[in-house]
């Protein structure tokens, strides 16, 4: 993922103080473009953190029996540790990497009425797996009680995820994947009913404390000082978002992952996830970790494609090696995949 030259440009503006019109006009400016983009009436949050932030407020603010974490890869299984370390009952919900996590699975740990959260990751990006959110967002009317606290770190931008419809309570992003900004900001929402039930939960801290953004965001504020060269980097990005017209990028993020599927099969190999459970922003290439298809040594393949100038990832935790990562994330388009392509071509040849 590269950020842009016009990105750089947006980080460098001239500062402004964080509780002036200044400040509220940009905020002001950017809440619309956000709200449509996560598909919410709610407002839309700016932490200034990175997605664990506002991963680990999530717990603080909404879990007060116990909650489910669902995981299938290393973001997600961190997100159990997290919930423990922040002092929470919670239980794991664990499927082999490459896996999805299914509605169904779902359904039986919270029937069992022990739950008031539960934690998903939509695209797991360590392993290139996306679950069926729609399908686990359907469980929302069963489960009305029961708080929906969604990761979209890697997904939200490349493919529609309608807040409101799909009925789930927290929304988050960090920004610095499929947005294609630095890392330091994290974007997030919360349905009436997480805020409501936030008010109630005694020890959420001050500084991911939701009650706190919500009654900031009302105007055009931030509890605590943001991170405003990001906002308005943020606010260029949305600009582009806007410009390219959503549909439009959504096209191109399936056009461009497909161009890299076509590669990875072109090659002999296979990907690492479940079919039908690939994400739409990076290839997870099987390299071993799985039966089936071509292996190769990845760290030579690796550095043979750095050295002629772009970077792909060797494989993450417990799969480094036996699987790696390309990603077609943020402003990647057709012809910057394409000499991507030529150059794993021209790697893969000179293995
Ligand atoms: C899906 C997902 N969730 C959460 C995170 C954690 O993000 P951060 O380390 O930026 O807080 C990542 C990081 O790569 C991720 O890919």
């Amino acid at each position: 993922m590269e950020v842009s030259p016009k990105t750089y440009e947006a980080l460098c503006r001239p500062m402004i103080g964080h509780r002036g019109q200044g400040f509220k006009d940009l905020y002001g400016k950017i809440q619309p473009q956000l709200q449509t983009l996560l598909g919410t009436r709610q407002l839309v949050y700016l932490s200034t953190s990175s997605a664990w932030g506002v991963m680990e407020g999530a717990l603080r603010n909404l879990v007060t029996r116990k909650v489910l974490n669902c995981m299938c890869g290393a973001f997600s299984d961190k997100w159990f540790d997290v919930s423990k370390k922040c002092g929470k009952e919670a239980e794991a919900l664990q499927v082999p990497w490459g896996s999805p996590i299914r509605a169904a699975d779902i359904d039986a740990r919270l029937a069992t009425g022990q739950f008031d959260a539960l934690t998903l990751i939509h695209n797991e990006t360590s392993c290139g797996v996306m679950s069926p959110l729609d399908e686990i967002a359907a469980l929302k009317a069963k489960y009305p009680d029961v708080t929906f606290i969604v990761d979209a770190v890697s997904s939200l931008t490349a493919l529609p995820i309608p807040f409101d419809s799909l009925g789930i309570d927290v929304l988050l992003a960090g920004t610095q994947k499929a947005f294609a900004l630095p890392p330091g900001l994290a974007v997030f929402t919360a349905s009436p009913a997480a805020l409501a039930k936030a008010a109630t939960v005694k020890d959420r801290g001050y500084y991911f404390d939701f009650v706190e953004f919500e009654k900031n965001a009302r105007e055009s504020m931030t509890p605590s000082t943001p991170a405003i060269p990001h906002v308005y980097a943020l606010s260029s990005k949305l600009d582009e978002f806007y410009a390219e017209g959503l549909d439009a990028r959504f096209a191109r993020h399936t056009r461009t992952n497909t161009m890299l599927r076509d590669w990875a099969a072109r090659h002999g190999f296979t990907l690492f996830p479940e079919p039908g459970f690939e994400s739409r922003t990076l290839v997870c290439v099987n390299n071993g970790a799985k039966p089936g298809g071509r292996t190769i040594d990845v760290a030579k393949f690796q550095k043979l494609v750095k050295d002629r100038g772009v970077l792909i990832d060797g494989g993450y935790g417990k799969i480094k090696g036996t699987t790696f990562r390309i990603s077609n994330m943020g402003d990647e388009t057709p012809e910057t995949i394409a000499h991507l392509i030529g150059i794993l071509d021209e790697s893969i040849a000179a293995l």
